[in-house]
């Protein structure tokens, strides 16, 4: 981001050199062979400097690097001056140049510890005592629905960002739910969305959050005037909303204007990107199903994380790591994708959420000053809680013919010792042999030795893992509040590094402007066939097969 291409620094152009002359002689295998101290030399253990529990350890050493490629790597983000943007993030300077926004996430779980002068900063630490009030009312069962009935039900009505976190969140840390408080997540425009939710609701016991930092987003006003008027339907008097639904927003005009009061509205502020939001009052979810104290521990692992990425020292920045290793891949070795797999069901949606988090940030073709990259940048996120993968995809993975970077996630302990553990020990020891598998795989010779002398050639080409494919491990004692923090942190800053290497803005989204227009064009034309005008033949031909089958 120091205005200019990636391709335009030295160390970048000597990264060049070395994949050129070296990727063939990089074979894990010997690499471990040369040197005994591999996996010191190459993993990492991460302490909260808040909290000694928030901690993991971070393998890296199953990469196809070096010391010297480590170096360069480390030259690279020293020369895309990343650590001075980092301080630039961290000071609230207007990093987002498009929007002339400020980033600052981090300053919704700073607990103090660094100084940002931006208007609203000093708000959150209110809208936190809000969020602490509100849920402890609903929690308790204080709040009363307008037949004087608890809550049973909540209803997180948003997308994207207003969405993804708080479900990923509230999925990892289910141990830490409120069982008997139902939470549901409605997103999708498709009416089935918000059908299929509202049929496990009753109108009396049901709160509808409607999360939107603009409020003005298409799907999310559309569910949540759907929601109101079936909760009208029952509840008839409109001034039964006030205890039925809530608005998460930066937009208190638009909020006020759908009928949901200022005092039940929990504010943000534009410098929250909405793919950064699970840490504002789009939140509350969260909150509401694990609990305020539980929903600060995840706000305080990330910071712990926040002050790791800005003090520790570039060899041992875990998100700095973890982004110099994703543009080797990505950038030298054509990687198209980078894919994602904790060994732990809780982090089912962990992917998913670091689509939106990866894929809208990086997903760019133009720098911060305007120039076309002749470089990849971000790269193809995608994912699946293990064991599961292996038996659908890991095929691809060990044998296809694409070079797909990985990392591993497990916890050390269950939420779910069942059978004395053994099922986490199964699913440990997969953890465990996957990334010895694709690293040092199977030789035509051991397989062979292994078929006999009848085998047919076929068949033991088959059976051969080429190996030496590169992944990433991490494990943490136990998945807490806390540690989830640190560890969407670790991601988001590793997202943000890469940012600042390819000299693109992580922090706009304008690639899903353009639908969102043609959608709106397209949708005033669907009533019948002559106003259907102004495009392609294909999306006319489309369009009109629609018109010509569609019973409403
Ligand atoms: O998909 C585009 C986007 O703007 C995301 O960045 C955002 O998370 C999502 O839409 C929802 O936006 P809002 O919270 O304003 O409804």
């Amino acid at each position: 981001m120091s205005g200019k291409l990636a391709t335009e620094y030295s160390a970048w152009q000597k990264l060049q050199h070395i994949y050129d002359s070296e990727h063939s002689k990089l074979v894990l295998k010997e690499l471990f062979a040369q040197d005994p101290q591999r996996f010191q030399k190459f993993s990492r253990e991460f302490v909260s400097p808040d909290d000694p529990s928030v901690t993991f350890l971070l393998d890296f050493s199953k990469n196809l690097i070096t010391e010297p490629i480590l170096n360069t790597l480390l030259d690279l983000i020293r020369e895309a001056q990343v650590e001075t943007y980092r301080d630039k993030m961290f000071a609230g300077e207007h990093i987002n140049t498009s929007e002339d926004r400020a980033v600052l996430h981090v300053a919704l779980r700073n607990f103090d510890d660094f100084k940002i002068s931006e208007a609203g900063v000093d708000e959150v630490a209110k809208v936190l005592a809000h969020i602490k009030e509100f849920t402890e009312a609903v929690r308790s069962g204080a709040w009363k629905g307008y037949t004087g009935k608890t809550i049973k039900t909540i209803v997180n009505i948003g997308i994207g960002g207003s969405d993804l976190g708080p479900v990923m969140v509230t999925e990892a840390l289910k141990p830490y739910a409120k069982r008997d408080l139902d939470a549901h997540f409605v997103s999708n425009i498709d009416g089935t969305h918000l059908a299929e939710t509202l049929r496990l609701c009753d109108p009396e016991t049901t709160l509808f959050i409607i999360a939107s930092k603009t409020f003005t987003t298409q799907e999310t006003i559309t569910n949540a005037t759907s929601a109101r008027d079936w909760f009208l339907a029952a509840a008839k008097d409109k001034a039964h909303v006030a205890k039925h639904f809530v608005a998460l927003s930066t937009n208190t005009k638009a909020v006020t204007a759908f009928g949901i009061s200022e005092e039940n509205m929990f504010q943000f502020w534009d410098w929250v990107g909405g793919r950064y939001s699970l840490w504002s009052a789009i939140g509350l979810s969260i909150a509401l199903v694990i609990g305020y104290d539980n929903f600060e521990q995840l706000l305080r692992g990330a910071h712990g994380m926040d002050k790791h990425f800005k003090t520790a020292p570039l060899e041992q920045n875990l998100p700095v790591l973890l982004a110099v290793l994703g543009i080797w891949y990505n950038d030298f070795y054509g990687a198209q994708t980078h894919v994602l797999l904790p060994y732990d069901q809780y982090l089912h949606k962990f992917a998913d959420y670091f689509q939106q988090g990866d894929m809208e940030s990086n997903g760019k073709f133009v720098t911060k000053d305007g120039r076309r990259v002749s470089y990849q940048t971000g790269p193809i996120i995608w994912g699946a809680a293990g064991t599961n993968g292996q038996h659908s995809f890991y095929q691809l993975l060990h044998q296809g013919t694409k070079l797909v970077p990985a990392d591993f996630l497990a916890p050390a302990t269950t939420h779910n010792p069942i059978a004395n553990s053994l099922h986490h020990r199964i699913l440990l020891s997969n953890f465990f042999a996957q990334p010895e598998a694709l690293a040092f795989g199977k030789t035509e010779e051991e397989v062979r030795k292994e078929l006999g002398p009848n085998a047919s050639e076929p068949l033991v080409k088959s059976k051969v893992f080429e190996g030496n494919r590169p992944s990433n491990s991490i494990m943490f004692p136990v998945l807490t509040p806390a540690t989830l923090g640190a560890l969407i942190a670790l991601y988001e800053h590793k997202i943000f590094t890469q940012g600042v290497v390819w000299g693109i803005n992580s922090f706009d989204q304008m690639g899903v402007e353009l639908g969102k227009v043609l959608a709106k064009n397209i949708l005033a034309q669907l009533g019948k066939p002559a106003d259907v005008a102004g495009h392609d033949s294909s999306t006319t031909g489309l369009i009109h097969y629609y018109q010509k089958h569609r019973k409403e």
